[in-house]
Order: C-alpha cells, then sequence, then structure tokens
C-alpha cells in the first residue's frame, strides 16, 4: 500500500490536479443532497441554513417525532438514529448509531437513515427490542426511550449476536434520568449470546429488520401484507446496499449510476409500501404551515418526497456525481471527493472563514465557535481514508473515525500477535473506546480530536495523551504549496500554523517487546466523560536489570496548557537503574516537583491533579518493578479498578389476585408507544400556522442594574421577528408569575425589569421563524449593566455577611437537650456536613407553546402543578383564569424541577404569543435551562451529639442553613428537613435550629424528597461519625438506636406498624452482613492502596398528602363500553396514569385495555395542586375507586335485573335508560389539623463500596435494598421506582456538581460535557431489590405505600460506605497520628475521595 504522502505529486503536477480539479468542480458539482429517511428518498438543496442539523430536519421535516432532542451535544442519546453509510475505510455498507443533533443535515448526502418509527409502531407491530423494552420495565417517562432503542439498533447491526459485555458497553452514551439503568440493560442483555434472561434470547438475522405481528407477537411472517412489505423494504434495502457499494469504489463509473438508478426504483416501490411513511406522510398533512422557515422546510419536503417518485432515476445520476456545492446566503457547503479538489477549495477561500467539517461532533463542546462562511466535509476525499502497513509503522488517514480506528488497530494487533511481534495496539484501544460514547465515536475523527487539542490547549485530548506517549507523528498536508510535512504530536499543537492545511495521517511506529506502555484516564464518572487527568508512560527497559533504556516518555492531559510532556522527569530517567529505592524516590519526587496544574474553576482542584499524576506514575512504576515489590500490600497499586457485568434482583409476592389488575405487576400503559415514539410530549405537538419560536434571553451576571438593551443586532438577524420584554406586558397584566395562594409564594418578575437579582434572570424573549434562529439571536441581545456586586454564592458567602431571608424560624426543642448534654456519663462530637445543589436533569427540558384563539389562549406546557401555569399565564396578560386553558399532555421527567420555572417560561411565551397573536412555541435549550431554573437547595449542618459506650445516642443539636438564592420560595422545605432529621432512628432530645442564607443566585426549587434527602444525609453523618469514635461498625450503632413500635418521633407522632427493626433484621441476614464486614476488614488489611466500605442506611420517610386532593372524572362510552377518565395529576413517568388505570378496571370488572387515561387539562380537572411528593399516584387511585362506585351505584339497579350480562350489554342497557354514565369527584385527605404526614415509609438499604486510594476512583459493588410498599399497587412500577430513585441519589452524593463562576454568579458546567448525572456503569454492580412482605398499609389506599420519593433518602449509603473506606485508607496512607473524621460533603466526587484519603507521598515506596 503506498504512502499517503507519496501520494502527494510535486506542484507542478498538482497545478495540473488542481485545474483539472477546477473543470471537474465547475461542471459537475452536485447543488443538492439525497438521503433517505425509513426508506423515504428526500432532496434537499439549498432552503435550509447549512448548519441545520439531522435531528432538526428529522423532526421539522418529516415531522418524524420520536427522535427526541435534549442536549444538543451528544451528550444524552435521545437523539439517537441509525445511519447506514458505504464505508471507504472496509469498502463496505455499514449501519451504526449516531446523535442525530450533531449531524449536520448537509452531511448527511447518500446515506440511508432510520429512525426509531422506522422499527415499528402500534398499527404495524413493534420491533422486538421496542417490544422487549416495553416488556422488561425499561421506561418511565419515556423520553430517552427512542434514543435507547436506536442504540441497540445499531448495536445488532454491527453485532448480530453480542455478548453481554458489549451490550453494556454500547450505552454510556444515553442517559437516563428515571430508571437507573438496570431494566433497560436487562431488556437489551437479553438480546446477548450469553443471556441469562428467561424472556429475552437472541434475534435472528433475518428477524432483526422486522416488527412483530400486532396479532401474533412474533416477527410477521405469517401476516401476509407485512410479510410482502417486509420483503420489498428488504429488497430495496439490499439493493440500496449494493449501490451504496458500487459508489463507494467506483464513484466515477457508468455501472454505479445504473445500479443506484434501479436501487431507487425498488425503494420507491417499498416506500410506498411501508407503513412509517405513510406515518410522516400523514404526520405532515396534519402540519399546518404558513410563511415561516418552518413551513418553507415542510413545503420543501414534500416537494422532496414528490421528487423521489417524479424523479428518480434522475436524482441518482446526479448522486453519483463527484463534488458538492451548496450555497446559501453566501454561504457555501462543499464536498469534494478528492484532495486536489479539496485544496482548491480551501485555497480560493483562503480569505473566508472556513470549517472543515468531518464528523462535527466538536460543536458539542465547542459550541460557539464561528460563524463561518465555508463549509468543506472531509467525508469523501478518498486519500484521506486509508490505512497503509509498512514494515516499521502503520500510517492511518485522518478521515477515519475513532470507531475505524479501534477496529483497525485491533486487527494489525491480531495479524501482529500471530507474526509473534510485540505490539502495544490494544492499549491504545482500550483508551479510545474510553472517548465519549459509541454514538460519537462511530462518527468522530481522529484527527478531528487533534485539531480540537491544537485549537483548545487545555483539551484534555483522549487521542493526544496516548499517541503523544508513542511517539506518534501526524502528517499534515499543505493547502498553499502542495507541501506535505510530519511533526510530533506536540510540535503539532504547540507550533504548527495550520491556516490551509489539512491533518492526512497518523504514524504510528513499531516499538520493541522491551518497551512498556501504560494509559490512565481518570474521569468525573465511568464513562462518556472527559478526562480530569490523563496520561501515557512509555519506557524501554531492560526487563532483567531494571535499567532505563532511552528516554522514556510521560505525558500528562489536564495538568496546564503547556504541559504535555514531563521532560525533567523523562530527562532524568535515562539509563537510570530502577531497583534502586532511593534513585526511586527521587525520580517521584522530581517528578512531584515538576508537575504544576493550573486553577480552572472547571477541573478539580490543582492539589487534586498533581497527587493524581503523581499517583499515576506511581502505578505505572509499581507495574514495571512488579517482581520487585516488597510487599503484596503494594499490590494494589497497579491495577485499576475492574467492572463486571452488572446484574439485578428484583423479588416481591404476589398478591391481592382478587384485586387485580390492581396490586399486578406490570409495566406501564405506554412503555410501548414510549419505546416506539409514538408517545408525544410537549415539543412533539405539530407546527402550527404562523408559528413562531421563542429563545429566553438571560441576565449573564448579578446582582446589578440594567443600564441599557440593545437588541438591534439580533433583531437584524435573519428570521428573527421581535423581541419581547417587561413594556410589552398590557396594562392590565403583571409582571409577576406567582401567586400567593400558591404556598405562599412571593413574586417573582416575569421579565426582569431592572433590577438584576441574579445572573441566569429572564430579561425578555426573543421571537424567530425557527427555534435555531431564536437561539442564536438570543446571543446577540446585548445588556449593559451598572452597579454590579460580586455575588454571593455560598453559604459561606452568606453567613460571612450575614445575609439571610427572615423565615421567622425559631429553634424546634424535643425534650431537653440541655440538660441531656450536662450527662457527664455522655460522650460528645461534633461535626459538619454539607450538601451542594443538584440538577433535576429531566430529560425533557422545559417548553411552553401558547395558541391564542378566538376567546383566550391554549397553554401547552412541561409542568407539574398546571393550575400555577395558568394562574401565571392570567396574571400576565391581565385575563380572567377562563381565558387560558393549559393542557399537560405528559412530562419527559420533572423530579420536582417543572414548578416555577415552568410557570415564568409560560407567561413569558403567552406574553409574547400575546403582543404577537401568533402562536409561540418556547423550548429552551438545556443550558438555558440549567441557568433560568432552581435547582436543588444546598444544605450546611453543623452538629453535635450525646452519646454513652455502648452508642446509644440520648441527644442531637443540629443547626442547619439552607441557601434559598434571591427568594425564600420553597424555602419552607427547611420544615420538611426539620421533620425528618430523624430518619430511622429514636433519639429522645433535640435542638434543631435553622437559617436561611439569602444569596445572589437562582431560587431553589424541591427536587425529589426535598427534605428528607438531606435530612437522612446529615443524620447519617451524625450517627456514623459517633461510630467513629466509639471505633465501632457503624451498623452496630445504627442497629442500636433504630425506630421501634411505641416510640415518639421527632414530630411527636407515636409510632403504630413501624417495619423498620423487621426489615432491618431480614435484610441483615439475607445481605449476609456480618459476613461481609468480615471479608471487607481482612480486604484492607492486606491492600494498601484499594480499600472496601460498607454501610446499611435506614430510613422512616413520612408520607403526607397535600391537602388539595385530586379530581377525577370518569365517561363510559354506552355503545362500547370503553372508558375514558381525567384526573388531576400529571403523568410524568411515576405510572400514575397506569395505576389509575388499574384500578378503574378493577372497580369496573374490565379488561384494562378499555380504559384510556386522557392528558391533563384545566377544563376537565380544574383548581388542582401540584403533582409531588410521592402521594399522587395514591390520591388519584384514590379518586378514581370514588368515581367508579358512583358509576357503580348508578348502574347497579341494571346490573341487578341482568346479573350475568356482560359489561358491554350492562353499559349499553344504562345508556338506552338514559343513565348518566359520567361521573366527577374530588378526594381530599382527611388531616387532623396539625398532622399532615398521613403515614410512614420504612426501608433499609446496604451498599458496599471499593476505592482506588491513589485515584479516588470507586465502584458500588452491590446494593440491596429491602422496602416496604405496603401492598404494592403495581410492584413492577414501584420497584422501577425504587432503583429510579436510589440511582438519582447516588449521582447527588457522589458525581454531580454544579459549578458557579465565582465572578458572574453564573452556571459554568450548564451542560452534558461537565455536568455529570449517572450512567449505565455508574449503577450498583449487584442491585437487588425486594419489596418486604406481608405488609399492608392501613393508612394507605388499598393498603399500600409510596415509594416514588423515600428511596433517595437510601442512597446517602454510597457515600458513607465510600467514606469509610477513605477512612480506612487515611489510617494506613497518612502520616497523621489521629485521624479526623473526614467530613461528608455531597458530591464525594473522586477528588473528594482521593483527598480526603490523605495519602503521604513518603508511603509511595517502590
Ligand atoms: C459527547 C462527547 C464526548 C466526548 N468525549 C471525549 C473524550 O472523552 N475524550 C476526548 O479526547 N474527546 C472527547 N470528545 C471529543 C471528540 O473526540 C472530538 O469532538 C472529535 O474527535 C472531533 O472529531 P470530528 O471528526 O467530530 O471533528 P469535527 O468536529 O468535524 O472538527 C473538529 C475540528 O477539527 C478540524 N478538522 C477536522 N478534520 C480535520 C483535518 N483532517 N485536518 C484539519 N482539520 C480538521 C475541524 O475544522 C474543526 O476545527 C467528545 C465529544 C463529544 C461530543
Ligand atoms: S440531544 Fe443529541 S445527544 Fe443529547
Ligand atoms: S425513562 Fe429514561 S429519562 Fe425518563
Amino acid at each position: 500500500m503506498r504512502r499517503l504522502s507519496r501520494n502527494v505529486k510535486n506542484q507542478t503536477d498538482q497545478s495540473h490536479d488542481v485545474e483539472t480539479a477546477k473543470t471537474e468542480e465547475h461542471e459537475t458539482a452536485l447543488k443538492s443532497i439525497n438521503f433517505w429517511i425509513n426508506g423515504t428518498l428526500y432532496t434537499v438543496g439549498p432552503e435550509y441554513d447549512l448548519t441545520i442539523s439531522l435531528n432538526t430536519f428529522i423532526r421539522d421535516g418529516p415531522g418524524l417525532k420520536g427522535t427526541k432532542v435534549m442536549c444538543h451535544e451528544g451528550g444524552c442519546g435521545c437523539c439517537t438514529v441509525t445511519v447506514t453509510i458505504p464505508d471507504l475505510v472496509f469498502h463496505k455498507e455499514k449501519t451504526f448509531a449516531i446523535n442525530s443533533c450533531l449531524c449536520p443535515l448537509y452531511s448527511c448526502d447518500g446515506w440511508q437513515i432510520t429512525t426509531v418509527e422506522g422499527l415499528g409502531s402500534q398499527r404495524t407491530g413493534f420491533h422486538p427490542i421496542q417490544d422487549r423494552l416495553a416488556r422488561f420495565n425499561g421506561t418511565q417517562c419515556g423520553y430517552c426511550t427512542p434514543g435507547m432503542v436506536m442504540t441497540m439498533y445499531g448495536l445488532l447491526q454491527e453485532h448480530r449476536i453480542p455478548t453481554r459485555q458489549e451490550v453494556e458497553d454500547n450505552f454510556g452514551g444515553n442517559i437516563c434520568r428515571c430508571t437507573g439503568y438496570r431494566p433497560i440493560l436487562d431488556a437489551m442483555k437479553s438480546f446477548a449470546s450469553d443471556t441469562t434472561s428467561q424472556n429475552g434470547g437472541c434475534i435472528d438475522i433475518e428477524d432483526l429488520n422486522k416488527h412483530l405481528c400486532p396479532n401474533a407477537g412474533k416477527p410477521c411472517t405469517q401476516c401476509e401484507k407485512a410479510h410482502s412489505q417486509q420483503a420489498h423494504s428488504q429488497q430495496a434495502h439490499s439493493q440500496m446496499a449494493q449501490s451504496l457499494q458500487a459508489y463507494s469504489q467506483q464513484a466515477h463509473s457508468q455501472q454505479a449510476h445504473s445500479q443506484m438508478a434501479q436501487s431507487v426504483q425498488a425503494q420507491s416501490q417499498a416506500n410506498s409500501q411501508q407503513p412509517h411513511s405513510q406515518l410522516a406522510h400523514t404526520q405532515l398533512a396534519h402540519t399546518q404551515t404558513a410563511n415561516s422557515q418552518q413551513a418553507q422546510s415542510q413545503a420543501h419536503s414534500q416537494q422532496a418526497r414528490s421528487q423521489a417518485h417524479v424523479k428518480k432515476g434522475e436524482s441518482h445520476a446526479k448522486h453519483v456525481c463527484p463534488g458538492l456545492h451548496i450555497e446559501r446566503h453566501e454561504q457555501h457547503w462543499y464536498q469534494p471527493h478528492n484532495l486536489q479538489t479539496l485544496r482548491k477549495i480551501i485555497q480560493e477561500n483562503a480569505d473566508k472563514r472556513l470549517r472543515l467539517v468531518a464528523g462535527n461532533t466538536s460543536v458539542g463542546i465547542y459550541k460557539n465557535e464561528g460563524p463561518f462562511d465555508i463549509f468543506v466535509n472531509l467525508c469523501r476525499v478518498r486519500e484521506l481514508f486509508t490505512v497503509e502497513v509498512n514494515p516499521h509503522s502503520v500510517m492511518f488517514g485522518s478521515g477515519l473515525t475513532l470507531t475505524n480506528l479501534i477496529t483497525k488497530l485491533k486487527d494489525i494487533d491480531e495479524m501482529k500477535q500471530t507474526n509473534n511481534e510485540h505490539c502495544y495496539f490494544s492499549q491504545i484501544v482500550e483508551h479510545l473506546k474510553k472517548i465519549g460514547s459509541v454514538q460519537v465515536r462511530n462518527v468522530a475523527t481522529w484527527a478531528g480530536n487533534l485539531m480540537v487539542k491544537h485549537d483548545h490547549p487545555e483539551f484534555p485530548s483522549d487521542v493526544f495523551t496516548p499517541m503523544a506517549a508513542v511517539g506518534a507523528k501526524v502528517h499534515i498536508f499543505d493547502t498553499k504549496d502542495g507541501s506535505s510535512t510530519s511533526s510530533t504530536l506536540s510540535d503539532f499543537v504547540n507550533s504548527v500554523d495550520m491556516t490551509g492545511k489539512v491533518i492526512t495521517g497518523l504514524e504510528l511506529f513499531q516499538l520493541t517487546n522491551k518497551h512498556k506502555l501504560r494509559l490512565f484516564k481518570i474521569m468525573p464518572r465511568s464513562q462518556n466523560s472527559y478526562a480530569y487527568l490523563n496520561a501515557g508512560f512509555l519506557i524501554n527497559i531492560d526487563a532483567w536489570k531494571l535499567q532505563v533504556l532511552g528516554k522514556p516518555s510521560i505525558v500528562f492531559g489536564g495538568i496546564s496548557e503547556s504541559m504535555m510532556h514531563a521532560e525533567k522527569t523523562e530527562s532524568y530517567m535515562k539509563g537510570k537503574d530502577l531497583t534502586d529505592a532511593i534513585m526511586m524516590k527521587h525520580i517521584l519526587e522530581l517528578l512531584r516537583r515538576e508537575i504544576k496544574p493550573t486553577k480552572n474553576e472547571r477541573q478539580p482542584s490543582p492539589e487534586y491533579r498533581h497527587d493524581v499524576a503523581v499517583h499515576l506514575f506511581f502505578k505505572f512504576m509499581l507495574e514495571i518493578c512488579d517482581k520487585q515489590l516488597k510487599t503484596h500490600k503494594n499490590d494494589s497499586g497497579k491495577t485499576d479498578l475492574l467492572r463486571p457485568i452488572s446484574s439485578g434482583r428484583q423479588a416481591y409476592d404476589i398478591i391481592g389476585e382478587e384485586e387485580w389488575p390492581l396490586k399486578q405487576g406490570m409495566p406501564k400503559l405506554t412503555a410501548a408507544l414510549q419505546a416506539s415514539g409514538e408517545a408525544r410530549y410537549v415539543n412533539d405537538l405539530p407546527h402550527l400556522s404562523y408559528e413562531l419560536a421563542g429563545s429566553l434571553v438571560l441576565t449573564a451576571l448579578g446582582p446589578a442594574v440594567i443600564e441599557k438593551i440593545d437588541a438591534s443586532a439580533a433583531l437584524a438577524l435573519p428570521g428573527v421577528v421581535d423581541f419581547i420584554t417587561e413594556e410589552h406586558i398590557p396594562r392590565t397584566g403583571v409582571n409577576n408569575y406567582l401567586r400567593k395562594e400558591h404556598f405562599d409564594m412571593k413574586p417573582e418578575e416575569i421579565f426582569c425589569s431592572g433590577t438584576v437579582l441574579y445572573a441566569g434572570q429572564v430579561v425578555g424573549i426573543i421571537l424567530a421563524e425557527t427555534q435555531a434562529q431564536a437561539d442564536a439571536a438570543a446571543q446577540e441581545v446585548e445588556i449593559e449593566y451598572t452597579d454590579f456586586y460580586c455575588p454571593l454564592l455560598s453559604i459561606a458567602d452568606a453567613v460571612e455577611e450575614r445575609s439571610f431571608h427572615d423565615l421567622g424560624l425559631t429553634p424546634i426543642i424535643i425534650g431537653n437537650p440541655a440538660a441531656a448534654f450536662k450527662d457527664a456519663k455522655l460522650k460528645t462530637i461534633s461535626g459538619e456536613c454539607s450538601m451542594e445543589p443538584l440538577y433535576h436533569f429531566y430529560m425533557e427540558n422545559n417548553v411552553a407553546l401558547c395558541v391564542p384563539k378566538e376567546d383566550g389562549m391554549d397553554v401547552y406546557a412541561t409542568s407539574q402543578w398546571p393550575d400555577q401555569v395558568q394562574a401565571a399565564v392570567s396574571q400576565a396578560i391581565g385575563k380572567p383564569f377562563n381565558y387560558v386553558d393549559v393542557t399537560i399532555p405528559r412530562l419527559g421527567g420533572a423530579f420536582g424541577g417543572k414548578l416555577n420555572g415552568a410557570a415564568n417560561l409560560a407567561a413569558a411565551t403567552a406574553l409574547a404569543a400575546y403582543k404577537t397573536e401568533r402562536p409561540v412555541r418556547c423550548n429552551v435549550n438545556l443550558n438555558t435551562n440549567m441557568q433560568f431554573n432552581g435547582l436543588r437547595f444546598p444544605i450546611s449542618a453543623t452538629y453535635k451529639a450525646g452519646f454513652d459506650q455502648s452508642g446509644k445516642i440520648n441527644v442531637v443539636e443540629v443547626e442547619l442553613i439552607l441557601n434559598a438564592g434571591h427568594t425564600p420560595n420553597f424555602a419552607s422545605t427547611i420544615h420538611e428537613i426539620q421533620s425528618h432529621l430523624d430518619s430511622g432512628y429514636f433519639i429522645p432530645n433535640w435542638h434543631i435550629s435553622a437559617k436561611i442564607a439569602k444569596t445572589d443566585r437562582q431560587g431553589g426549587q424541591p427536587m425529589r424528597a426535598p427534605g428528607p434527602y438531606p435530612a437522612g444525609f446529615i443524620i447519617e453523618s451524625v450517627i456514623e461519625h459517633v461510630a467513629r469514635a466509639l471505633d465501632k461498625n457503624p451498623v452496630e450503632v445504627k442497629e442500636l438506636n433504630l425506630y421501634r413500635d411505641g416510640h415518639t418521633d421527632i414530630n411527636g407522632t407515636i409510632l403504630k406498624n413501624c417495619t423498620l427493626p423487621r426489615i432491618w433484621k431480614e435484610l441483615k441476614k439475607s445481605a449476609d452482613i456480618r459476613k461481609r464486614i468480615g471479608d471487607i476488614s481482612l480486604f484492607n488489611k492486606v491492600n494498601q492502596w484499594k480499600k472496601k466500605g460498607l454501610t446499611m442506611t435506614p430510613e422512616k420517610y413520612g408520607v403526607f398528602f397535600l391537602p388539595s386532593g385530586y379530581q377525577c372524572q370518569i365517561s363510559i362510552y354506552a355503545l362500547d363500553g370503553t372508558v375514558s377518565v381525567s384526573q388531576g395529576g400529571v403523568e410524568m413517568g411515576q405510572g400514575l396514569f397506569t395505576k389509575v388505570a388499574q384500578a378503574v378496571a378493577h372497580s369496573f370488572q374490565i379488561p384494562i385495555k378499555m380504559v384510556k387515561v386522557k392528558p391533563l387539562t384545566t377544563q376537565t380537572s380544574p383548581n388542582q395542586g401540584v403533582t409531588a411528593g410521592s402521594s399522587s399516584s395514591e390520591m388519584c387511585v384514590e379518586s378514581a375507586l370514588k368515581c367508579c362506585e358512583i358509576l357503580n351505584e348508578r348502574m347497579k339497579p341494571v346490573r341487578n335485573k341482568n346479573q350475568s350480562a356482560t359489561w358491554t350489554t350492562i353499559v349499553s342497557m344504562c345508556g338506552q335508560e338514559n343513565i348518566d354514565l359520567s361521573a366527577q369527584v374530588k378526594v381530599k385527605p382527611q388531616f387532623k389539623a396539625d398532622q399532615i404526614i398521613k403515614y410512614h415509609s420504612y426501608a433499609v438499604s446496604v451498599a458496599e463500596v471499593e476505592l482506588d486510594v491513589l485515584t479516588g476512583e470507586n465502584q458500588i459493588l452491590r446494593v440491596d435494598i429491602l422496602f416496604d410498599s405496603g401492598e404494592s399497587l403495581n410492584p413492577e412500577i414501584d420497584i422501577g421506582q425504587i432503583e429510579g430513585a436510589y440511582v438519582m441519589g447516588l449521582g447527588g452524593y457522589l458525581l454531580e456538581k454544579v459549578i458557579y463562576d465565582p465572578d458572574t454568579g453564573s452556571v459554568i458546567n450548564n451542560g452534558t460535557w461537565d455536568y455529570k448525572p449517572p450512567t449505565t456503569k455508574d449503577i450498583p454492580i449487584d442491585f437487588r431489590i425486594k419489596l418486604l412482605s406481608l405488609s399492608p398499609n392501613p393508612a394507605g389506599t388499598r393498603s399500600s405505600k409510596a415509594c416514588g420519593e423515600p428511596p433517595m433518602v437510601l442512597s446517602s449509603g454510597v457515600l458513607f460506605a465510600l467514606k469509610q473506606a477513605v477512612d480506612v485508607a487515611r489510617k494506613d496512607c497518612s502520616l497523621e497520628k489521629h485521624v479526623e473524621f473526614v467530613t461528608p460533603v455531597a458530591p464525594f466526587t473522586v477528588e473528594k475521595a482521593q483527598q480526603g484519603c490523605g495519602v503521604c507521598f513518603d508511603k509511595l515506596i517502590v
């Protein structure tokens, strides 16, 4: 194979080529692209902005709303689709998953794209993946679900029968905030060759592209019609495959032309049969279009489709032409086919802002680059896709994606192994597999990655570090003079000016088998994350003498912009004898001095990065000097944590069969619709005539005063229509979106009127024809500020400045704490703990759609509180409530985060709609959502506890400070914290005081278990501290203090039916606690650098019922007996609608499929409270049962007369007798005046964690939960809630950290790049859930108990288990004489864990 550099001719030759290319380009360049979505051909010319994403096209063009969008950053995976393209490296057609949000539409030329609609639907039958995900209960809110389906589909296309490990490795790029992943992984692993599932099994190759017959539930082989459709589709597919392959190999040949033409013909036949294309057509037909770009786009796609039918052959003939040039508004998109045409384009546009486009994934990180005049897509430049294997090196073309590179490295590695040659490629492969996600790696090129590092030297590139460590060289083509050069990676980043240049290849050289390589990547979470720190160490060593031969390579990423190689240490090590312990120490000391991390708010502290950098090298040295190791204890330093395949067990008793389908375990009724993408969310509602898109403009800093707002630049941008601010609030309206009647809320402005309270406050809303235009324009609104103060952000800031909200809080005193502390027999400890804010991270961002109508306004909002939205809108536009109709179809998650923010958004959008008299949809992007929407309240607590020698706690004093931000709204959460501080422990004496810090940041919003989550954390801190002071195992101390029946709790309630001691005892036995504690102790003794911890966490959770109650209206249709239910609860993934349907089906004794629960509207369900607090499902079920009772009573006379008649006959007779078959009821909870807690939920968990002391990395080995959910209304859904809440909770305890800019007060990490909720490999490796047997709850709905929020509290166990490991490590690895109890801080990140160990440099002995 020729070397790439030799392909580049001398200058004279090239000028000839350029000329030829020029002629070729001008003569034949295509002006449009062709691609297929679910088999339908689209031809697109210059109608769209050249930066439009495939995702926007899919959703707004053919209107396929199953593909979701959330982050636009490649970080969440809900936008995943698969693409089939010719792979120029492997010369075959490949199908794989990509993030459609990052993919430019214009790079899709010739692609075949499959969206979730292309797999299956309720009408045609679901695809096996959709079906299994639904059956395995793998969906809650369903917003992530289509992305999960498509990611799996992509995997099955690549590996028809993957292993469980391959399945698990595939999902790093898909975030689910609801389920906790276990059921999703179980569903997907059921397709694996080594599946352990009884309900799954591999899928036949020929069935992969088939859906299941809706009648038979098997692949549609029986059903003739489906079969013939499928056959057509497959025929088209295979012809397409042939033609695409032909295209890739013979781009210029006539043969390809004719094959293409054939494929189109076949495809068009298939299209006419295919149900999903019908769906697309139907949806489009419903879409009303107008003089907007949206309308243009839809009109165009219709036109595109008709072209597909009319000009079949023609469009394909065009398609195989060599170049592509699309021009729009002086911007150009090129797609050259060879290096010379590329050169010409770059040369001709030397004075323009030019962007080479490869995978385009870097826009997920560096979003604000540009604008660009010229885009040059490299995906067809043939010379960039070669791989040359030479005797001493291998050259990889720059067009190789990371996935291609990984595959090629593996192939070559295998080849070399068989030739008995040493090769290090497998280690590089393992490192590259840690970059981003499968979807990102499938399109991201290694060259693009290196260019990102080149342009942003602070970027901790995972291509740069390993490649620099092994001495790779990058080859560069200069389009100015046609020369080709190569350089080391350091030189490339430090000194090569890349203007007018293109990376063409990466050369990896052969190493001897004396070379030892080790690569590291330390991340804030287990996968799909940038590196806090990465490192590559290469040493050439005489293995027997341990003598360093030549200069080693010591490379770090994440230290500073300038530091790449540790050059001094590298030079010093040359020739050194590593058996010499003093020498070894000297080397480490030198490195220690050489590493100087810079401070950066986004990164962990310089201290951590410094220590870990040294420790990583220490690990490497331990490995190198393996045979010389003095102690086995040191062995544990060499290795990394290994994560086996995860598994879960779920157990519950089958009960209440007489009440079925109530109490029957079943997945959500809409699970399959969510998996097929047919479930609709607010942003999926079709676009309307004259609809405008809105984008919020926020303050960039605060507190300050707005001097001037200048929107002229924004308004001058194409498509921008208006800018709405507080000036546009009508005379009758009010600039306040809150109501005092709602929990005594203080006013908050819809649009800032001048005084800025915090960064992220809404100033106005930009309106444009498309969302992209509106979002871009919002960035252009210039705001000038005066009187800017450095913001108070933390509790410490507020304390220092004595800045507090006055809520009139007085200390709560229980028993006699003062006297108890005087008891001389008691020991005391005191300490502190704190919890930082947490972002709810629901997958569906806030959206509002406001549609003016003749006598009012329709509002579609993502709110869990429709009433609040109605009030906010009516107040904003100054109209009565009956002018505003709010509908909430369903929510893509909420967790408490869709309250005030959603109301603010709805009010702002309504004002825009009111002023323009046009429908306005404001789909808030993730970055804006994280800025303006309130987060979970940060809390700090200082405590003092008195206890006896046994560990029995007699008294606790706590001072709480809650950081409320600029407003005290929702700060009453403090009462919930106070009332849950006891959690699972009986402590007779308490002194609890509280303050509300007033800071300059957005107000807080409650988040799942708003009070009990921090409360549990605080009391666990106290009790673990007590155990530590007594040198006892915390499990022992906790058991001693557990609540029992008859105890009076912190709220004065005498506990009855307290199942806590029983749960504790059962779990202690089933989880084998005694033995495991012994094993851990032994493990910790023999391993210096790995430690384990285990703890048990009990909880008593007070479930309260919102006083407003919930309404339910049921209508029975007399002619067919089906039932429609409207009720006051919002479905947001918790399964409320399913439980209501189960209740109705049970009460009427009808099949559940006859019941439909309708989306909530304020017309049918007025004056409803917020859906929150775990108990909404139960209360809605109660209302539904009551409503059914009324209807059953009305039908009773007819029933009595016709006892053997069926349901349909009875209702039909009732209809004939004119009996009212519709009823409405509102059930309100009955309270004693001072008691809103209706009953207690009890549970215990066990968490076991392993820690790498040198890096702080950790993993959750096992979690057991025994949960009392009474007689669960639906055990499958409840187990899903328990798992989901636990995993969400552990995110807050270990991973998720919100970073504020200390100067401006804005949230810095407002996206998926550096805000890290848990992914599939952050969950417990072994996750066991059991519902407590025989535990009916007399106070609950049909003996059930709530379980949506309580499990969050249990998750603090992971933090304390980890902290125990840290405490043990501290004893072992630090030089402190008296080892302090490390302060519990949430999140206890890898940084906190590692720094908590206090590793002393002197202990690093090789
Ligand atoms: C969600 C996500 C997670 C990620 N995680 C990681 C991670 O863990 N570790 C890590 O190291 N990286 C990570 N990345 C970064 C990713 O690896 C890079 O974005 C990607 O490799 C860039 O390649 P691309 O083909 O997409 O380049 P593009 O985005 O298309 O281009 C990037 C830059 O390179 C230029 N360019 C592209 N090709 C050439 C060429 N041949 N010659 C000259 N210039 C060229 C472009 O003009 C542009 O300036 C992540 C990215 C995302 C979106
Ligand atoms: S929307 Fe594409 S990855 Fe998040
Ligand atoms: S079900 Fe996955 S995000 Fe809601």
